[in-house]
């Protein structure tokens, strides 16, 4: 009979049972918590595509399926029926809010929207060009100068006061994001009004003048709560993981969602928005029709960006989603705009390229939320500023799973070592 409880490795002539740790979804681990001790090896995974990192309450994928869910619940329902601010609850707290709950998190989530006002000179400081992702890491970090009592760097008093926390970051992102936009303009700051949800507080920031108030079209702020939505989290990626690990050291929310921002910042990850449009643009400016630059990517010469996923191998569901959304909002809107255009061709030769369905290449979220986004009226520097703003819940989630951990256990991986073995110091004159 064979024992699905345990697997038996067996290394230099010794057997070792590892136990077998099953997921909710049937998702099955060999855990190895104890090899090292038991056997003095470890495993080796470059890039941790076999590795599971934590257990994990939040979110679950299954990539051959395309599925995507929020403590439980589908992303395509969510899509449909939810907003950020309530997705937002659902990722942090595990439940959806009742009318008392979500109207209490809206509250303090308004309260805590301004930011102590001299954090605005901070601003002041960074030259007019700075890339908004720079300053956003920077402006996260500084929460902790201005909020002490949130950043206590002791698990159990960031975690004492975690609902303030909570909600400081996800408010006060917003109007710095809006305030760093207004500044690099040289326009003058707009301040929160109580009376908008977070989304059309967040466009009033950005776009009303002292003189006029910007008039929120419906089809806009419902296009930003989804992509908001769609990137509320996505269990362990590269930003997540960095949040995790931060946190495991017990530092505070801040600096942990800080650190999150950075992870976020590169072209791998989610600064593919960015450049997504920054590929359609050269596409657009050099008159191709997308056939030579898929040529090239098949050379190795450059990826298609927005193209491509660790874990989604048949589709990514929130691509799916937004791909919809962006032809909608542009239609309404009345936007005509020639990168769409290039980028349904890109995805109609791509998908039917046996280069990328061999290697099960599908458009991912960033592929259509950048057109979406310029259609708004955001700037392209600031694209991937809004991934880090629609995935703080996320950020806060996990950190929360860390610091809250009965026996919270800094992260610490090993490494196979191939450099140098120990060799004797060489005074300079007899260096050659
Ligand atoms: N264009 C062309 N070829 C690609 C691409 C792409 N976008 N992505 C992967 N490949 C090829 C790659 O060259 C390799 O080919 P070969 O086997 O011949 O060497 C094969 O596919 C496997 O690639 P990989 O780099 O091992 O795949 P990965 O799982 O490590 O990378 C990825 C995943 C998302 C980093 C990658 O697909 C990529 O660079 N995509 C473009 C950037 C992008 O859109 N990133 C956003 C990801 S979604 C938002 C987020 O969660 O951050």
């Amino acid at each position: 009979m064979s024992d699905t409880t345990h697997a038996t490795l067996q290394l230099a002539g010794k057997q070792y049972a590892l136990p077998v740790f099953i997921g909710t979804e049937g998702e099955t681990a060999f855990d190895i918590t104890r090899l090292r001790e038991q056997s003095g090896a470890i495993t080796f995974d470059e890039g941790y595509g076999n590795t599971g990192s934590c257990a994990s309450t939040v979110t679950y994928i299954e990539g051959e399926k395309g599925i995507l869910r929020y403590r439980g619940y589908p992303i395509e329902q969510l899509a449909e029926y939810s907003h950020f601010v309530e997705t937002a609850y659902l990722v942090i707290y595990g439940e959806l809010p009742t009318r008392g709950q979500r109207a209490k998190f809206s509250d303090l989530l308004t309260e805590n929207a301004p930011i102590h006002e001299r954090m605005v000179y901070l601003f002041e400081s960074y030259p007019r060009d700075a890339h908004p992702m720079a300053l956003l890491g920077a402006m996260v970090n500084a929460l902790a100068c201005y909020y002490p009592h949130l950043a206590t760097n002791t698990h159990y008093g960031d975690t004492d006061n975690f609902d303030e926390a909570a909600a400081t970051l996800i408010s006060k992102v917003r109007t710095i994001t809006a305030m760093a936009y207004r500044m690099s303009r040289g326009l003058p700051v707009i301040y929160p009004k109580r009376s908008l949800k977070y989304c059309e507080n967040f466009l009033h920031m950005m776009f009303s003048d002292p003189y006029e108030h910007y008039q929120c079209p419906e089809v806009v702020s419902r296009a930003l709560n989804l992509i908001l939505l769609l990137h509320a989290d996505h269990e362990q990626n590269c930003s997540t993981a960095t949040v995790r690990m931060v946190a495991s050291s017990g530092a505070n929310l801040f600096a942990s969602a800080a650190s999150g921002v950075c992870a976020l910042w590169g072209p791998f990850h989610g600064g593919a928005n960015q450049a997504v449009i920054e590929m359609l643009q050269t596409i657009h400016d050099d008159g191709d029709d997308g056939s030579r630059f898929i040529a090239s990517a098949k050379q190795g010469k450059c990826r298609l960006m927005g193209f491509g996923h660790r874990i989604y191998r048949n589709y990514d569901p929130r691509a799916k989603i937004i791909g919809k959304a962006c032809e909608e909002l542009l239609r309404t809107l009345g936007v005509q705009d020639p990168l769409l255009d290039i980028a349904r061709r890109l995805e109609q030769a791509a998908l039917s390229d046996n280069y990328f369905v061999e290697r099960k290449l599908y458009p991912n979220v960033d592929f259509y939320s950048g057109i979406m986004m310029r259609a708004i009226g955001i700037p392209m520097n600031m694209f991937t500023v809004m991934f880090a703003i629609g995935r703080m819940p996320g950020w806060v989630a996990h950190w929360r799973e860390v610091a809250a951990a009965g026996r919270p256990r800094i992260y610490r991986p090993r490494q196979i070592y191939t450099g140098c073995s120990c060799r004797e110091y060489l005074p300079v004159e007899k260096r050659g």
